[in-house]
């Protein structure tokens, strides 16, 4: 498993725990030496027993040497990142590097899986580099593409709603085939698919959620304007099975570290091959402002945020997890700042990695619980759905707090509530 991201490092935990023979490989040796003490550098629910339970089984091992990982593998999968690279175009450095490394240590037959989003055509690239560099050596590659979602990572492998593998030769299909056999004999669907199909496939399916939740949020908007709820709203819509109820919550809008670059990255290649989607420009468009959303809010009812003492309640872009790539709590709180409040913020798991990611960190200062963040505030502005927040102690916060507003940018509280205890309630499309 090359790359110990969030998608190296659960694939490779699961398929440990699904009795295979797995060595993690990842450049940084400080993270290797984490993983090999049984420590995990990501939170992610259940991983770091999982990662214990088979390191203890001899099943899981950590390098950071190719020469030890690559020969003798029967399965290569590549997970590394591909970060947005010029013009919004997947950087596929990282990615081709990794192949590069790894095509130097082919010994035997070796099947190698790029596992990393990236566009149409990657295959294509990763096997002619391979074929310059293992003159010789016999291998294939295919495509797998993951659809793991952060916080449910280890449960969205092993309840996985599909397999979607691309293989060129009979052997490399029966390679991965024997890989995923006993999710394949548990009825999960095994798709195999012509070689561009199954990179689409990821690109596709993460734009039309991406649509849904733009969409819902549109429609938020309006329900502001006429009167309606969009919780009802959506709630509605999901039943038809045709729709689901699925990503239609509306909010602050979607961040993350896929999101906005794959969308991003398929608009790029279409406009490459000399193709406008227009429905996907138009979803990136809603996205990119809607975090201003939040701050309206304040705004019509603080009617400036100059020294107002703002309550930050979560910072990573989703609950459940401590990754706050891309999240909109980084565009927020730096309009906060920039607009001279003082901001006060709390994660249950997330403010060491907003620290490291905010350039601004020393002007913020980091509570270590709901009620330190909210004492003295003139709002509480709620940008992550955490179980915590969900239950908030509205009485004692009442009582610390200086102001009485709260914006809740996930929906999360009950308006009735919030409202009887005295506050002014602004939650997004209700
Ligand atoms: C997403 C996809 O869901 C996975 O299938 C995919 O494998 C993964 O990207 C990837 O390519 O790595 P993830 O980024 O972990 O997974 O997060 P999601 O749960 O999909 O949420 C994305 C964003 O949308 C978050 O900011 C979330 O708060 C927001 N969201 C989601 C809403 O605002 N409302 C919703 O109803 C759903």
């Amino acid at each position: 498993m090359i790359g110990t991201g969030y998608v190296g490092l659960t694939t490779g935990v699961c398929f440990a725990e699904l009795g295979h023979s797995v060595t993690c490989l990842d450049s940084n040796e400080e993270k290797i030496a984490q993983l090999k003490n049984g420590g995990c550098p990501i939170f992610e629910a259940g991983l770091e027993d999982l990662l214990k339970k088979n390191i203890a089984a001899g099943r899981l091992s950590f390098t950071a040497e190719y020469a030890v990982a690559i020969p003798g593998a029967d399965i290569v999968f590549i997970c590394v990142d591909t970060p947005p690279g010029e013009y919004g175009k997947a950087n596929l450095t990282n990615l081709l590097a990794a192949t590069r490394e790894c095509a130097q240590h082919l010994d035997g037959y070796t099947l190698i899986i790029n596992k990393s989003t990236a566009p149409v055509g990657t295959v294509k690239t990763i096997k002619e580099v391979i074929g310059e560099i293992a003159i010789g050596k016999e291998f294939d590659v295919a495509s797998n593409p993951e659809f793991l979602a952060e916080g449910t990572a280890i449960n969205d492998f092993m309840e996985l709603s599909r397999i979607i593998v691309r293989t060129d030769t009979p052997k490399a299909s029966a390679t991965l085939k024997a890989c995923y056999a006993s999710l394949i004999e548990k009825g999960y669907p095994y798709i195999e698919t012509i070689p561009q199909s199954s990179e689409l496939i990821k690109y596709a399916s993460k734009s039309f959620l991406d649509m849904k939740l733009s969409f819902i949020n549109e429609i938020a908007d309006f329900c502001e304007i006429i009167g309606a709820d969009v919780k009802e709203v959506a709630y509605g819509m999901g039943l038809d099975s045709r729709i689901g109820g699925k990503f239609l919550q509306a909010g602050i809008g979607y961040g993350g570290s896929c999101f906005g670059k794959d969308v991003q990255a398929l608009a790029m290649k279409g406009e490459e091959l000399g193709y406008e989607f227009r429905m996907i420009k138009a979803l990136i468009a809603v996205n990119s402002l809607r975090y201003r959303v939040a701050l309206n809010k304040l705004l019509k009812n603080l009617g400036t945020l100059k020294n107002k003492k703002i309550g930050v309640l979560g910072l990573a872009y989703k609950a459940n997890t401590d990754d706050v790539r891309d999240a909109q709590s980084l565009r927020v709180v730096l309009e906060l700042l920039d607009a001279g409040a003082r901001v006060t913020a709390y994660d249950p798991e997330a403010i060491g990695s907003f620290k490291k990611m905010f350039k601004r960190s020393n002007e913020v200062i980091f509570a270590t619980n709901v009620l330190e963040a909210v004492t003295g505030a003139d709002a509480i502005l709620i940008l992550t759905e955490w179980s915590e927040f969900k239950a908030l102690n509205i009485t004692d916060i009442k009582t610390t707090m200086s102001g009485t507003l709260i914006v809740d940018g996930r929906n999360i509280l009950m308006r009735k509530t919030v409202e009887a205890a005295g506050f002014t309630y602004e939650g997004i499309g209700r």
